[in-house]
This record gives C-alpha cells, structure tokens and sequence, in this order.
C-alpha cells in the first residue's frame, strides 16, 4: 500500500519532477494556513518549490513520513498530533528540539532526517514584533502539555524575571521546572510551578503579570483555562494575553479584554516559525528576502 493517497492532495514528490517538494502533516490538516504562508514566502523568496499537505492517520505517522521523504520530499512541517512523532522519527535533532521533546520541522540531508522546533522561536518573535518587552517582565505560562514545553527554552533565554507554569495538575507543571531549572538558573529567572486554582488565590498569586500566554487545549473546546476569581489576579490593563490558537476570538482572550488588557491570537507565531522553516529548507540567506510581517498582514486582511 503506498500510504501517500491520492486523497493526500497532491503531496507525493514523485508528481511534481523537477521541483524541491514540502509538506506540513497533521489530523486534521483541512484547516492549515501553512502551505498559503509557505507558497507567499516561496514568492517572496523567488523559490521553485511545492507545498502540499499530508493526513495519515493518527497512528501512521512514521510511514506516511518515511514514503514521504522515500518519494524525493526535501522537508516537513509538523503539527498536531504528530510532534513527538516527528521527533522520534528524526535521526538528529537540534538542542532545542531536544529540550522541547517535540519537533514541527523535518528535512533530510545526505540520507539522515534532521528534526528541529520552531515553535517558540517563532512566539518570541512574534511578541517581540508586537511590542512585548520580555526581558525583566513576569510571564504566565497556562498549560504543561507539549505546547507549553515546546516554549519554555526560547522564553527563558529572554532573561523574564519570572516565569510561572500553571497547570490543571501540579505533577506535569513540577517535571517542566525541573527540566528546564539549569536553564532558568543561566538566565537568573525564577522559574516556579502552581496549580489553575493557585492562581485564584491572592497569596499564591500576589502579583499580576505583564504577559499571559495560553497554551493548553481549552481553547479548542471553547474554554478558558482561567477561572474568572483567576483573571482579576492575573490580568490589569497594562497586561499582555496571548492565545497560541488562531483563527478565533476565544473565552481567553475574551477574559483579559474584558480586564482592560491587549490581546492577540497566535498567527504571528505560526507565520514566524513558518519562516524559521523555510530558511531552515531554503537558506539562511534568504532572510532578507523573506517578510513574515507582510505576510501576516495579508493573512489577517
Ligand atoms: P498539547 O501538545 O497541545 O499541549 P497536551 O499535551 O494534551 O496537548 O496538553 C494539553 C494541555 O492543555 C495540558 O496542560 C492540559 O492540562 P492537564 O495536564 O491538566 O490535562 C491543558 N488543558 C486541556 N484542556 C483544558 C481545559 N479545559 N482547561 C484547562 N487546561 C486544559
């Protein structure tokens, strides 16, 4: 069985000769803004090159990945749920695809597949182009799941003051401090745990923060990790929330509006990882020719 269908929409390299072939994989995969954004930047950029998109099923990633890259495919975006997937199936990894035990971009080179995350690189980036000073400021992380992890390495080296990692349960929040405390220890910042409901409490939560940024799933069911006794600690109007979903107004960022504070979804930093993608395939040469930011705003128009 060649597990690159007809139905994976145009994706398998052997149609397209002549031409470096891409592909971002996920379940679901319909949505994804990742081949728009990829064919602006080839544009861009002047890049012969086709992006498609890939659906194996939920347990079929590893073969999808290996016909894929079999059939002469140069390189692969990764999304939910295939991360760690792509992780396992890399033959080397970057440092902070390893720290984040997660990968959301492949390629092959001389026979190996490479494997790096781009993930919170690209949210720094994004912050920082919006304004956000993350240096010195007091930052909330809501979730512990892969989403969280995948950030936690790029926000540290920031040097935050503090940066607090509230989960549902405490046990996955407590393992994330413990990996990441040789890091937070170099940058000199406080790196600490607390529970949802800690953060409802004013002595476990005495202070507001400059940055909130969702990264559970709640989003995706239309929930807040927050409770609303929460938001009064955490939020005043000089704070910053950020949704790593995109594409929706959520019950989140709903809350941090309805406190006075700035909110943005997380297209910036799915465009940015995008472009730390692409240069990674393409060349760090093609920095300059690449604009994630005009991208963006014709994303958002
Ligand atoms: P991902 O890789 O997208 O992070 P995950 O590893 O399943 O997915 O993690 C999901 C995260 O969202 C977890 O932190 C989860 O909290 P628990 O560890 O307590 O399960 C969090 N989460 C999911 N739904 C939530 C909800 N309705 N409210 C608050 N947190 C939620």
């Amino acid at each position: 069985m060649n597990p690159l269908k007809p139905a994976d929409l145009h994706t398998d390299p052997s149609l397209f000769k002549g031409m470096d072939v891409y592909a971002v994989t996920g379940n679901p995969i319909s949505h994804t803004k990742s081949p728009d954004i990829h064919r602006r930047f080839a544009d861009q950029a002047k890049q012969k090159m086709h992006y498609g998109r890939l659906q194996p099923d939920t347990n079929a990633f590893a073969l999808a990945a290996k016909s894929f890259f079999d059939a002469g495919g140069k390189g692969m975006s990764v999304t939910v749920p295939f991360k760690l997937d792509a992780q396992v199936f890399a033959d080397v990894l970057t440092s902070r695809a390893q720290l984040a035990g997660a990968a959301n971009t492949l390629w092959i080179k001389d026979g190996k597949i490479y494997g790096d995350n781009t993930d919170g690189a690209g949210l720094v980036r994004d912050l920082l182009a919006q304004g956000i000073a993350l240096h010195q400021s007091r930052v909330l992380l809501l979730g512990a799941g892969g989403a969280a992890r995948g950030v936690i390495g790029p926000l540290l080296e920031q040097s935050p003051k503090c940066l607090v990692i509230a989960n549902r349960s405490n046990l996955k929040a407590d393992e994330l401090v413990r990996l990441f405390a040789d890091l937070a220890a170099a940058k000199e910042v406080a790196l600490e745990s607390r529970t949802l409901s800690d953060l409802e409490d004013s002595k476990k939560t005495p202070y507001p923060f400059d940055l909130v940024i969702n990264a559970t799933a709640a989003s995706l069911i239309d929930e807040s990790p927050l409770s609303i006794q929460a938001t009064a600690h955490v939020f005043v109007p000089s704070s910053f929330a950020y949704d790593m979903v995109y594409g929706k107004n959520t019950a989140f960022m709903q809350q941090a509006l309805q406190r006075g504070a700035r909110v943005s979804d997380g297209l910036g930093m799915l465009v940015e990882q995008a472009a730390d993608a692409f240069l990674m395939w393409r060349g760090p040469e093609l920095a300059t020719l690449i604009d994630p930011r005009a991208v963006l705003a014709t994303l958002r128009s």
